[in-house]
């Protein structure tokens, strides 16, 4: 609870929009109707009305419960997909799971994505299975999301800071969930090139790179450190507010990898969204915005996530764009320091 109010408070990194750096080209003659954009995608298995995931985020407590109806409302209504937040609060209090469930009541019909964290997945050691197993079920979800979030736990007072063995726990739970897809989440800071080839062979169905520009979970950490008085972590929290690969390049490197690409941190508005499906994402996921929207009023995720996909689709007929796919073939321009991030790392890894 107290990880969402200061999501809520200002918790989000400081540098300005990475997405300030992609330009999409406009075609002045779009040769198609606003209309006729169709914003649809297949993802994880399935047939999604547009190529949005409301990001894992709440869960585990009593007002987690009816921010994640009025959420699941929102994608349901919209057909998008939606993630919940870690579920380990569950695995430990059964009687919590009411909190999570309350999706799949709320969205019969869309896809649901489970949520852990790398850290119980590994000391859950050969019990791992089973509570994956048990967090698919308890939403009925079409895929599974293991979440990274090495600069969260480095902060975090109670943090977990053993990573060791974390790439075979993945390629493990893959090939015993297996068709189940399962995807590796981060949380902030992105995944580098290097990474998305360790976590596609370890067999992930898709990679959410979760980069920086939005959502800092050291800015989040940093806080609660201070309001300890742990006035060591309170500063790191302070330093590695800005740490990570930036979404636009995340997505663009990852994107490469030949699994579908969720790119999610500081998506904000359906322009920005373009900009990601540009590069080569599948689909985008949002934040820290749809769950304002959802705290302040009943229906506003609904309403919010309605606007995002007009925004969107009005991109898309800016650039001639009938589809994702043709989004995806559009001309952009590359500006900026994200276009050194991708010249640097390109060089780095020879490709
Ligand atoms: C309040 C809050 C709680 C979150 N909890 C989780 C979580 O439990 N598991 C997880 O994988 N990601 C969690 N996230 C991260 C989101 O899934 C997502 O990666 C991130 O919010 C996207 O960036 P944005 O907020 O800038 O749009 C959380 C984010 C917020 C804002």
């Amino acid at each position: 609870m107290q990880h969402l109010e200061f999501a809520l408070a200002d918790a989000q990194t400081q540098r300005p929009s990475p997405w300030s750096d992609i330009e999409l080209v406009h075609c002045a003659l779009p040769e198609l109707a606003l209309d006729d954009v169709h914003l649809g995608v297949t993802a994880l298995g399935a047939q999604l009305a547009a190529p949005v995931v409301i990001a894992g985020m709440t869960g585990g407590h009593p007002r987690a419960e009816e921010l994640n109806r009025r959420l699941a409302r929102a994608a349901q209504r919209h057909g998008v997909a939606m993630g919940v937040g870690s579920q380990r609060a569950a695995l430990e209090r059964p009687e919590l799971a009411a909190t999570y469930s309350v999706a799949r009541e709320a969205a019969p019909d869309t896809v649901l994505i489970a949520n852990l964290g790398i850290g119980q997945v590994l000391q859950a050691g050969p019990d791992a299975e089973r509570m994956l197993r048990a967090c698919v079920e308890m939403i009925d979800a079409d895929a599974i999301a293991v979440h990274l979030n090495a600069t969260e736990e480095v902060v975090q007072p109670e943090g977990d800071h053993d990573f060791a063995g974390a790439t075979a726990a993945l390629a493990a739970a893959a090939r015993a969930l297996h068709p189940l897809p399962v995807i590796a989440k981060e949380t902030g800071s992105g995944l580098a090139p290097g990474v998305v080839d360790r976590l596609v062979e370890a067999g992930m169905s898709a990679l959410d790179v979760g980069g920086r520009g939005g959502t800092s979970f050291a800015a989040i950490e940093g806080a609660r450190a201070a309001q300890i008085g742990d006035d060591v972590r309170a500063r790191l929290g302070d330093l590695l507010a800005d740490w990570g690969i930036p979404t636009p390049v995340t997505t663009a490197t990852a994107a490469r990898g030949g699994v579908p690409v969720i790119a999610a941190g500081g998506v904000r508005t359906g322009v920005d969204a373009a900009k990601a499906l540009a590069l080569g994402a599948t689909m985008v996921g949002v934040g820290q915005p749809v769950l304002q929207a959802a705290v302040e009023d009943p229906h506003g995720a609904e309403r919010w996530l309605e606007g995002f996909l007009f925004e969107l689709r009005a991109t898309m007929f800016l650039t001639g764009s009938c589809d994702v796919a043709a989004l995806r073939r559009a001309p952009r321009v590359v500006l900026g320091a994200t276009r050194q991030w991708l010249d640097q790392l390109e060089a780095a890894e020879g490709r």
